[in-house]
């Protein structure tokens, strides 16, 4: 029996791409993964335990032994209800802060080989929509379908800030922006793993698209690859 099917979403920061995994999750039923979650959460608990984020053996430590659990949620702008060591840190690792920490870790090579196969773990029939930086280029380079989603900085730096603010969280567009590039950059310019496309993705740039439209040009690209071939979900 060959690996489960993989849709691989990457991009940059606030390009849409978690709403087009919901989305595509809705339509195909497949699983998700959110891995931006798992960085998130490895500079959330690295801080709660008083590390230097730039301690790679200690935060690498903190990734491999990370406690969390994500439970489908049926209402609020988050799909699924995100618990750290039994607490619940939903909102809390969607802090810009939280942002900065995340690329700040994953910067590291021994944290993203501990988060390594806590990522393949996700891959389980009838398929996964992967959201992330390195889906299709490092974590599932045999994705069957990779699209690689982007924006520019000012359209991302505006659509985070209505996120956070219908949040209730105090936020400022200037700085998001600022934030946006710094972590554009840092992410682009590592060694390890940096975002880019892959060769084999479809590239789709959303600024000034509607949402809608968005959806549709992937579904487009992801109807065509995944139901004109045989998917391996059959016994
Ligand atoms: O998608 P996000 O904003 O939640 O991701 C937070 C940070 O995590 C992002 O700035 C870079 C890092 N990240 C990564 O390096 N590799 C991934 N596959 C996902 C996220």
């Amino acid at each position: 029996m060959t690996d489960p099917v993989v849709i691989a979403i990457d991009g940059p920061s606030g390009a849409g791409k978690g709403a087009v995994t919901q989305h595509l999750a809705q339509r195909t039923g497949f699983h998700v993964l959110d891995s931006g979650a798992l960085y998130r959460l490895t500079g959330f608990a690295a801080r709660l335990d008083g590390l230097e984020l730039t301690d790679a053996a200690a935060v690498a430590t903190v990734a491999r032994t990370l406690d969390v659990h994500f439970l489908p949620r049926q209402a609020g702008d988050e799909p699924f209800e995100v618990l750290l060591r039994g607490a619940v840190v939903t909102d809390a690792i969607r802090t810009d802060q939280a942002g900065v920490d995340a690329s700040t870790v994953a910067a590291l090579p021994r944290v993203r080989a501990a988060l390594g196969d806590r990522q393949q773990a996700f891959r389980q029939a009838p398929g996964l929509i992967a959201d992330g930086r390195d889906m299709g280029t490092v974590v599932f380079k045999d994705a069957l379908v990779k699209i690689f989603l982007t924006a520019s900085a000012e359209i991302r730096a505006e659509r985070r800030y209505n996120q956070l603010k219908n949040k209730d969280m105090d936020v400022s567009l200037a700085a998001l922006l600022e934030s946006i590039q710094a972590r554009d950059e840092r992410d682009s310019s590592r060694a390890v793993a940096p975002l880019k496309p892959a060769e084999d993705a479809v590239v789709i740039d959303s600024s000034g698209m509607p949402l809608e439209a968005v959806h549709e040009a992937i579904w487009t690209v992801v109807n065509k690859v995944i139901y004109s071939v045989p998917t391996n979900n059959a016994e």
